[in-house]
């Protein structure tokens, strides 16, 4: 019954019950990979069965997100770090709202993607190696991107003159040249079966 001193208690909506309510694991796919791999690409394909088996997804995309939030930075090494830290807090925000979150970014540095790592819970960080041989990007060049660097009409461009640091031990590792884009997402997705993300 109530009574004058029945109180409404204001209930804090907890990590664990937005996630419940989806009927999944948050988590974050951490693509990596030279620019031209596939990041984007497969993340998206991976987004589009995750979709059809009714899984609830965000995909924060390193071109889109350079033109919005982090659209004040380059490509210098300490440009790279600020925009991989920008991105590790914003995608820490969206899997605690309860979502499966997948980054397309090259995030170049092992120790960008570390310090992204710790920021979250254990087994919440999924590190997918988008791993394409430079020639077989150089020659996809779908932005002409190569090009230009070889050209010297950019600098600092990832895999000519400035470092790409292939991780060491990805929880996923995908060979892109040798597997359709539609193998590649079925990888991943049965990773997060295999795991009980999903
Ligand atoms: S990251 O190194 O900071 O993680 P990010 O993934 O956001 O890079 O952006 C890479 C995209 O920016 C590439 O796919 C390419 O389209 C574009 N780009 C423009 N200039 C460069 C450059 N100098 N090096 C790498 N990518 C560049």
């Amino acid at each position: 019954m109530k009574t004058e001193n029945t109180v409404w208690h204001s209930h804090i909506v907890s990590k664990q019950e937005r996630a419940q309510l989806k009927g999944q694991k948050p988590c974050l796919l951490w693509y990596t990979g030279l620019s031209g791999s596939g990041k984007s690409t497969i993340a998206n394909a991976v987004e589009d069965l995750l979709f059809q088996q009714k899984r609830h997804t965000y995909l924060l995309d390193g071109d889109n997100v350079r033109h919005g939030l982090n659209g004040d930075l380059g490509f210098s090494d300490e440009e790279r770090v600020e925009n991989i830290r920008r991105i590790s807090e914003v995608s820490k925000l969206f899997v605690d709202s309860g979502l499966i979150v997948s980054t397309a970014f090259i995030s170049p540095f092992q120790a960008d993607r570390d310090m992204a790592r710790t920021m979250l819970e254990q087994g919440e960080f999924i590190e997918v190696f988008i791993d394409t041989p430079i020639e077989v990007c150089e020659q996809r060049d779908p932005k002409g991107l190569y090009k230009m660097a070889r050209d010297g009409k950019i600098k600092d461009f990832t895999g000519i003159d400035s470092a790409y640091e292939a991780p060491q031990n990805p929880e996923i590792h995908i060979k892109n040249d040798e597997l359709s884009i539609k193998e590649c997402a079925k990888q991943i997705v049965g990773y997060l079966q295999n795991n009980q993300y999903i």
